[in-house]
């Protein structure tokens, strides 16, 4: 597994001169500059160390953060607008100052939340691993860390020893979460990553109980969702005094009608092809209570040649279409005030024959 670090090396050097005469010694191992960590008690010069400069991340970062946000601004304002063109009656699709402004803003919201994050990330906060930490480097010692291939360990331990090191603490952390990790450019553990990949599949969870409605989160924007009045619900308003009904009388639930439409022959005639459709699988053909649905029904569908049906009001008959009786349903949602009173024209009036259903 060469050119891979799998160990973590600690060395305490009681000052900054002997920490720095390690450095060399390591290099020579064929140990990067970037491997290797000063750990310091207090600010102290790098370049005492002959160290590169640090390599600096944020501004990179800020400006990828930069660019990300133009992108989304241009997508909002150029791409949405051309995905979704609307009749903007000759106008320029696109308008220009008010996108100059909200890419701008885009830009600005990109770069500062990436610097945001890019800073946390650059001074590894928050720190939820296992720290490499001495006490002792907090008072007066320096430190080095050094990360290491399992070639390098022996004798970079040995350098470390012979340059003054003291406290030489292994820390095996070997593998890949190992190398992402300083690639991260921190320790994470395991235990951080099983915590992310978790924390995202439940949200992933979550995201979806919402969307398949297993989680409702129920807030009155919608008119379905206000306090309302259904279908045939009272207490409804009442019609202005002055209001002038299209096709015959409101029907008011529990109340009969009145006025029924006038029983022309062309309502008899629309009354007929009604029929078929909505009355002649309980009714019959010819209305006599004998339908292909008659047998599932107690009492039996009426017979309009019977006794009882010829002696209702008409507005009794528009009462039975609109609100069912007994176990004959309620047929108003199928049809109109107009196409019931043709209905009760044809219920009323000479029964169709046979051959004049459609
Ligand atoms: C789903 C079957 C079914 C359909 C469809 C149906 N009816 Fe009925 N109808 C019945 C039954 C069952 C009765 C008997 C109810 C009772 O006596 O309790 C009945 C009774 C009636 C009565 C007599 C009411 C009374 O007061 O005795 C009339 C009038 C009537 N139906 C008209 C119609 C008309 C007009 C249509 C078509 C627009 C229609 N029905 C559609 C099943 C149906």
């Amino acid at each position: 597994m060469r050119g891979f670090h799998d160990y973590l090396l600690l060395g305490l050097f009681s000052g900054a001169a002997p920490a720095a005469e390690a450095i060399p010694a390591l290099r020579r191992l064929g140990i990067p500059d970037g491997r290797i960590k000063v750990l310091m008690p207090y600010p102290h010069p790098l370049r005492s160390f002959a160290r590169p400069r640090p390599r600096e991340r944020l501004t990179l970062i800020t400006a990828i953060g930069a660019a990300v946000g133009f992108l989304i601004g241009v997508f909002l304002m150029v791409g949405t607008t051309n995905l979704y063109p609307l009749d903007v009656g000759g106008q320029p699709l696109v308008p220009g100052p008010p996108s100059i402004v909200m890419i701008y803003e885009y830009t600005l919201l990109g770069a500062l939340s990436f610097l945001f994050f890019g800073f946390l990330l650059n001074i590894r906060t928050p720190a939820y691993w296992r720290p490499v930490y001495d006490r002792r480097l907090t008072e007066d010692a320096f430190g080095l860390l050094v990360a290491v291939t399992s070639r390098q360990l022996a004798p970079a331990e040995a350098a470390l020893r012979a340059n003054g090191g003291f406290g030489v603490r292994r820390l095996d952390e070997a593998g890949f979460f190992h190398r992402l990790r300083w690639w991260l450019g921190g320790q994470v553990s395991t235990g951080m990553w099983v915590g992310l990949v978790a924390g995202a599949v439940l949200g992933i969870a979550v995201l979806c109980a919402f969307a398949y409605s297993a989680l409702q989160w129920i807030y009155p924007d919608q008119m379905v969702t206000q306090q309302s009045v259904g279908h045939q619900e009272g207490p409804r308003l009442t019609a202005p005094t002055a209001a002038v009904p299209i096709q015959g009388p409101v029907l008011i639930a529990g109340q009969p009608a009145t006025e029924p439409l006038p029983a022309s022959a062309a309502s008899r005639e629309r009354g007929a092809i009604l029929f078929r459709t909505h009355c002649y699988l309980c009714h019959g053909n010819e209305g006599q209570g004998n339908g292909p649905l008659a047998g599932y029904y107690a009492p039996p569908p009426a017979n309009f040649r019977g006794p009882v049906v010829p002696s209702l009001p008409p507005s009794e008959v528009f009462r039975v279409i609109t609100l069912g009786r007994g176990v004959m349903p309620s047929l108003a949602e199928g049809l109109t005030a107009g196409e019931t009173w043709d209905l009760v024209t044809l219920v009323k009036g000479p029964l169709p024959s046979p051959t004049a259903v459609p």
